[in-house]
C-alpha cells in the first residue's frame, strides 16, 4: 500500500467521501452533510494503516480541526482517487468518447437485432439489444406483435413513455388535415425529432403495423459521426454549430413550441453530445448579420455532410419491426411514399435515463448471477 494513496487526493474531496455511518446514511449510501457543514482549514491530521469496512486493506485519517475519524479501503482509493482508471476514463457514456461511431458500410451484415421473443425472455439478448442503442443509437426489434399500441409496451421493457402534446404515442400515417409532414407521404430528409422541446426526448421508437405502399422506405444516420467529420475537415464550421443557439419552434392549434439550442451540442471538454437538426421546425434566426452568415454557410456544410453517400444507413420497415433509437445523436429518415398505399407506423417518445438505468440493473444483476 503506497501512502501516496491517501497523502495525493485533496483534503475537502477526501473528507467529501468519507464512508462513516455520520456522513452518509447507511440504509441510502447518501449523503447526510451540506458541503457548508465542513469546517474550514480541513487538514488530514494523522494517518495510519487500517482494516475498512469490508476487512480488507485500508486507511484511518484522524482530521483537523474537528477530530472527525474516516477509514477509506485502499481498493477504493486506488479505484477513485485523483489519476486512478476512473478519472481516465470520466465521462458520462453520452459522448462521442464513448460511442462506436458508424457509416453504412461499417454495419455491413451487423445491424443491431433482436428478436421480440428472445429480447423480452433473455435477459441476455435484452442486455446486448439496450447496449446497441447505447453504443451504435439504435435497434431493430423484429417480430413485435402488430397489436395498437404496442409501441408502448415496447417502451416500457427499458423505460417510461414521455407523453407530449402528441399524446402517449404518434400515428404516422397519411392524415386529411396533417399538422406535421410527417402525417402526409412526402419525403422526409434525416432529422431528430422534437428540437423544439427542451429537454428534447432523448429516444424515440417506430413501430412497424403496415407498409405496403410504394416507396416509404427508411434512412438512419449517424449524427456524432457526421459532427465528427466536420470538426476535421471544417474545424471553423463545427465551432460555428457548437456555439450559435438555434430557434425551433412548433405551433398548432393546441400548441406553441419554443427551444434555443446549437445544433451540436458539446460536453465542457469539447466532446459531441447531442445533435439537433430538423429543416422542417428551424425558426426565423436573431442574431448578427455576420453570425447569420457563418451560421448558414455552417449549417449547409453540415446538412451536406449528413447527405453524403455511404453514412445513410438505408432499410425498410416490415410490420412487426420496432426501431429503437437515440434522438440526440441519430438522425431518421423516409423516402416519399404513394398516400393511396397502407403505410401505418406507431410512435412514441421514452428517454435514455431509463434505458441506461435497466441496462446498468441487468449487468449488476447478472455479475451477481
Ligand atoms: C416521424 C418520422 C418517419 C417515417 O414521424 O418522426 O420521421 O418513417 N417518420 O415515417
Ligand atoms: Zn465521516
Ligand atoms: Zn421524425
Amino acid at each position: 500500500m503506497s501512502p501516496t494513496a491517501i497523502t495525493r487526493p485533496p483534503a475537502p474531496w477526501l473528507r467529501d467521501n468519507c464512508p462513516c455511518t455520520e456522513c452518509r446514511d447507511p440504509r441510502t449510501g447518501q449523503k447526510l452533510f451540506q458541503i457548508t457543514e465542513l469546517p474550514a482549514g480541513l487538514a488530514v491530521g494523522s494517518v495510519r494503516e487500517a482494516p475498512a469496512a469490508d476487512g480488507g486493506p485500508g486507511w484511518e485519517v484522524v482530521w483537523r480541526p474537528d477530530g472527525h475519524r474516516s477509514v477509506y479501503a485502499a481498493g477504493w482509493l486506488d479505484a477513485h482517487g485523483p489519476d486512478g482508471p476512473a478519472y481516465r476514463r470520466a465521462g458520462d457514456g453520452r459522448t462521442e468518447a464513448d460511442k462506436d461511431l458508424w457509416a453504412a458500410a461499417d454495419l455491413d451484415g451487423r445491424v443491431p437485432e433482436a428478436g421480440w421473443d428472445a429480447y423480452t425472455s433473455s435477459r441476455e439478448v435484452r442486455g446486448r439489444a439496450l447496449d446497441s442503442v447505447v453504443r451504435l443509437g439504435f435497434v431493430l426489434l423484429r417480430d413485435v406483435p402488430c397489436r395498437d399500441r404496442m409501441v408502448l409496451d415496447v417502451a416500457r421493457t427499458f423505460g417510461f413513455v414521455r407523453e407530449t402534446n402528441y399524446g402517449e404515442l404518434f400515428e404516422v400515417r397519411v392524415e386529411a388535415d396533417p399538422n406535421n409532414l410527417a402525417f402526409t407521404g412526402a419525403r422526409i430528409t434525416p432529422h431528430t425529432d422534437n428540437p423544439y422541446r427542451d429537454p428534447v426526448p432523448t429516444l424515440q421508437l417506430l413501430h412497424c403495423l403496415r407498409n405496403e405502399a410504394r416507396g416509404g422506405d427508411s434512412g438512419l444516420v449517424d449524427g456524432f459521426h457526421a459532427a465528427a467529420l466536420l470538426r476535421e475537415r471544417e474545424p471553423g464550421a463545427f465551432e460555428v454549430l457548437t456555439r450559435v443557439p438555434v430557434e425551433f419552434a412548433f405551433a398548432d392549434a393546441r400548441c406553441e413550441l419554443r427551444a434555443h439550442r446549437p445544433l451540436i451540442g458539446v460536453d465542457p471538454l469539447g466532446r459531441v453530445r447531442e445533435v439537433r437538426f430538423n429543416n422542417r421546425s428551424i425558426s426565423t434566426l436573431h442574431q448578427p448579420a455576420s453570425v447569420l452568415e457563418e451560421f448558414y454557410a455552417a449549417y449547409r456544410l453540415f446538412g451536406e455532410l449528413l447527405e453524403r453517400p455511404g453514412l445513410r444507413l438505408d432499410f425498410r420497415l416490415a410490420p412487426g419491426d420496432c426501431v429503437v433509437f437515440d434522438n440526440t445523436r441519430l438522425l431518421h429518415a423516409r423516402t416519399a411514399f404513394a398516400e393511396s398505399g397502407g403505410r401505418h407506423l406507431q410512435g412514441t417518445y421514452a428517454d435514455i435515463d431509463g434505458l441506461l438505468s435497466t441496462l446498468a440493473v441487468l449487468r449488476r444483476d447478472g455479475a451477481r448471477a
